[in-house]
């Protein structure tokens, strides 16, 4: 299992270019599924999530591969078997973004339930509950769901009020929607830019949306989707993490290609914490060379501060002067990386979904385990500030969501070793 050597060496300077959005780009491969004829999709990031994604639709018969470096071709008109297995939906809960095209082009569908996953229970019922709402019979049986189409084989529009606000469950439904017959109306819709970069890609294919990035999404279904090629958005989290990099190491550098506009809410927190921030057309430089102040936040679904980059942040606040209040309001355990930071000579009380972090002036290298995919990125942030050697074991999680992160702090002046 691979490891990463961090050695804390300074403040970062230079550029990075920013990869294509991993959580723009799942959604977007699983829309694949609703057209039968080749679709390409450019800007897709080289992680170990859209290789899952690549390996579930080869497994239904899908012909999909990755034909340059950051370029997928997919073709579904040769799907045999309309099945998401256990086996890949457990290493990516991403992969249920498969049940809503399936049932609405293929009639019907067995995705594996995910499950639960180390930030909490992250339950599927407001997709299960939209499906059913656009006619589907939704059973589950031995661990998974089983969805089918009504009589007929389309699903059929329907007014649905989600419950919570939920990323992946807009996603789902709104891919079932454009198929269906009849008007779709998503109310208490996610308004992340993921969604508006989904709904452009629907669009792109033929369909009839609008509304995307409100609460309020409406969907006119059409009999098919047609070929298109689309380009992935950038990624706003990985944008947002570099940009807590600079910010806590301290030095200047610029993102290429970030998704500018839908990074407010994390360029005012790194304003607040002393930053100075530029924006030219679509790059972002960060600097920041006087004292770092800690920053307060509360992560709520967009346009409010987002869960993803909670745990970078708090890397920033460990180090920073004066002290932060941390509400974690998404996930119920989203908050593992403190007793990893606190290996650091971090100093942070958790109350139940609220973090009190104390900056310290120095936090000291150690050997630290990475829980998930943002708890990853945290700690790669703190053993950029540490003092001496910090060794982060688990890293496969990093792999998951960051492309060639190492290579890309190289490039800005850390030192960082990747041990295999
Ligand atoms: C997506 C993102 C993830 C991000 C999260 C919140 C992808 C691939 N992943 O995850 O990086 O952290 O949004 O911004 O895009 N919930 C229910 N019932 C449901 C669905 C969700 O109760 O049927 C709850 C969840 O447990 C959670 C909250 O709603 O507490 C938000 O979850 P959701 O927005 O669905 O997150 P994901 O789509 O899984």
């Amino acid at each position: 299992m691979d490891k990463l050597l961090v050695t804390g060496n300074g403040p970062l300077r230079g550029a990075v270019r920013i990869s294509g959005a991993k959580n723009a780009a799942l959604p977007i491969l699983c829309s694949s599924i609703l057209v039968k004829g080749p679709v390409t999709f450019n800007n897709v990031p080289q992680l170990n999530d859209t290789r899952t994604i690549e390996r579930l639709l080869n497994r239904m018969g899908i012909t999909a591969a990755r034909t340059e470096t950051h370029r997928f071709e997919i073709d579904a008109s040769t799907l045999t078997s309309p099945v998401a297995d256990y086996d890949l939906v457990k290493t990516m809960r991403a992969s249920v973004l498969v049940l809503g095209p399936l049932v609405a082009r293929w009639s019907e569908a067995r995705v594996s339930l995910p499950g639960g996953c180390a930030i909490g229970q992250r339950p599927v019922d407001q997709h299960l509950k939209g499906l059913e709402a656009l006619g589907a019979t939704v059973t589950l049986d031995s661990g998974y769901i089983h969805a089918k189409a009504p009589a007929g084989g389309r699903l059929k529009g329907a007014r649905i009020v989600f419950d919570v606000v939920t990323v992946g469950g807009t996603e789902n439904i709104l891919m079932a929607a454009t198929l269906a017959t009849g008007t779709t109306i998503i109310e208490n819709a996610a308004r992340e830019p993921e969604i508006v970069d989904l709904a452009n890609c629907l669009i792109a294919m033929g369909a009839q949306i609008s509304g995307a990035g409100t609460d309020t999404i409406t969907v006119v279904g059409v009999e098919n989707l047609h070929s298109a090629t689309y380009r992935v958005m950038s990624d706003r989290i990985e944008a947002g993490t570099f940009a807590c990099a600079a910010a806590a190491v301290g030095g200047e550098v610029t993102l290429l290609d970030a998704p500018v506009t839908s990074m407010e809410a994390i360029l005012d927190k790194l304003r607040e914490a002393g930053c100075t921030i530029g924006v030219s057309g679509q790059n972002i430089s960060i600097s920041r060379t006087g004292s770092l102040k800690a920053i307060s936040t509360k992560t709520a679904p967009y346009p409010a501060f987002p869960t993803d980059m909670q745990a970078q942040i708090m890397a920033m606040n460990v180090v920073a002067e004066g002290t932060a209040v941390m509400t974690e309001n998404i996930f119920e355990n989203r908050m593992m990386h403190v007793s990893e930071l606190t290996r650091l000579g971090a100093s942070i009380e958790v109350t139940g979904n609220t973090a009190i972090v104390h900056g310290v002036k120095q936090l000291k290298g150690a050997t630290v385990m990475a829980t998930d995919l943002r708890a990853s990125a945290c700690l790669v942030i703190a053993g950029l500030c540490a003092s001496g050697q910090t060794m982060i074991d688990r890293i496969y999680h990093l792999d998951r969501g960051y492309e060639h992160i190492e290579d890309k702090l190289i490039g800005l002046g850390a030192t960082i070793e990747r041990i295999s």
